[in-house]
């Protein structure tokens, strides 16, 4: 039988392509694990000058690893280029957080690259281009380049908290005894920080309530309050700790199940945790990008509607909203947004 016609490749821009977490991703994604086996791809690495040699250093390797799917390599330092017919932004290029510091002082230092990068997709970008910010601050980001992106529907540019999701679902996991794909209904509300509210009230493990699975474990509400959620929501401050720098090759992995899902969509019956720009659901100011529990489905992101939120699930929320909203505050402050607001 004649094999099928080979897809046109698809532009994948990825910034920072020579830090830790692009150099993950990047082959990996030529590997098919980002858009699937059947699709090839055209991959665009945007560095900053002091780094090109490095990104062409990793476009070298990229070459050596001859895989099927890789249709190109180009490296770029200039971001009107690297995104010029880019349907897939991988928005890592930013400063990490070092140890001790707060993501509050990352925003000054890396607004600024949003804003560009926000600009650059506007003039040039392929129509169906859909963007995920790993950047720190990611959520705030993202807003900041949507904001200079007036043409490119909002709800394209959305933050990595797939990582908070993955965390929670491990920790659920080592606490029950159970398998991860045991697991289903857990939530990450709010912000990629401290603030993040992982949400166990709709988890099931084994098809029944988490809660109650914790509970014959011996773990009461309190242990979810006081153990379960900051362990997930410090996770990224405790890798920093342990390997004496910020997470790699489980942001990479989860930024690659972000954009998978989203284009490919959620197995059914399950929902993951996206940062997409909140359409006013469950009160979160409209334009927010805020991570929710959403179902993909023919390449959009839809929140879960109508789940229950007790009171304390409404108070994390509110909580990590509001430094997201302080966060959109300080950087209208700072002249760093654009033309939609
Ligand atoms: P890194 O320092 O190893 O790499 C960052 C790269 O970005 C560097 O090579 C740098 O030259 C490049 N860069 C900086 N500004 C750029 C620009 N304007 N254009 C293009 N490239 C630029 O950092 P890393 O460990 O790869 O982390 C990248 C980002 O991801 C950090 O902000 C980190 O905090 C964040 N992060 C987010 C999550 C998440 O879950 N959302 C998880 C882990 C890390
Ligand atoms: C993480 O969650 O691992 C990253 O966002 C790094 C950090 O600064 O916490």
């Amino acid at each position: 039988t004649p094999s099928p016609a080979r897809p046109r490749p698809v532009t994948v821009t990825v910034t920072g392509a020579a830090g830790q977490i692009g150099y993950a991703i990047v082959f990996r994604a030529a590997a098919g694990d980002l858009l699937g086996p059947g699709m090839p791809v055209r991959l665009h690495l945007l560095e900053l000058p002091q780094a090109r040699r490095a990104a062409e250093g990793t476009a070298l390797e990229l070459q050596d690893g001859a895989f099927p799917l890789l249709d190109g390599v180009e490296v770029f330092e200039d971001a009107d280029a690297a995104f010029d017919g880019a349907s897939v932004g991988l928005l890592i290029g930013a400063r990490p957080r070092s140890r001790g510091m707060e993501r509050a002082e990352l925003l000054e230092a890396n607004a600024g690259i949003f804003s560009v990068q926000g600009r650059a997709v506007n003039r040039g970008a392929a129509e169906d281009f859909r963007a995920v910010v790993v950047g720190n601050p990611a959520n705030t980001n993202a807003y900041i380049a949507a904001s200079h992106a007036p043409d490119v529907p909002r709800e394209r540019f959305t933050a990595l908290t797939r990582l908070d999701h993955h965390r929670a679902l491990a920790q659920l996991a080592a606490a029950t005894g159970a398998r991860v794909d045991e697991i289903e209904g857990v939530a990450v509300w709010g912000n990629h920080s401290a603030s993040q509210y992982p949400d166990l009230t709709h988890a099931t493990v084994g098809g029944r309530p988490a809660l109650e699975v914790l509970a014959g474990t011996g773990r009461d509400l309190a242990w979810v309050d006081d153990t379960f959620i900051p362990r997930v929501a410090r996770r990224g401050a405790e890798i920093i700790d342990v390997r004496g720098g910020s997470s790699v090759a489980s942001a990479a992995h989860a930024a690659l199940c972000h954009v998978h899902d989203w284009v490919l969509g959620t197995a059914a019956g399950t929902w993951t945790s996206m940062a997409v720009a909140s359409d006013g659901s469950y009160g979160v100011p409209e334009g927010l990008v805020s991570s929710f529990p959403v179902v993909c489905r023919d390449g959009r992101a839809v929140v879960v509607p109508d789940l229950e939120l007790d009171e304390f699930s409404r108070t994390r929320i509110d909580r990590s909203v509001r430094e997201l909203e302080e966060e959109r505050a300080a950087v209208q402050q700072m002249g760093l947004l654009g033309p939609r607001r």
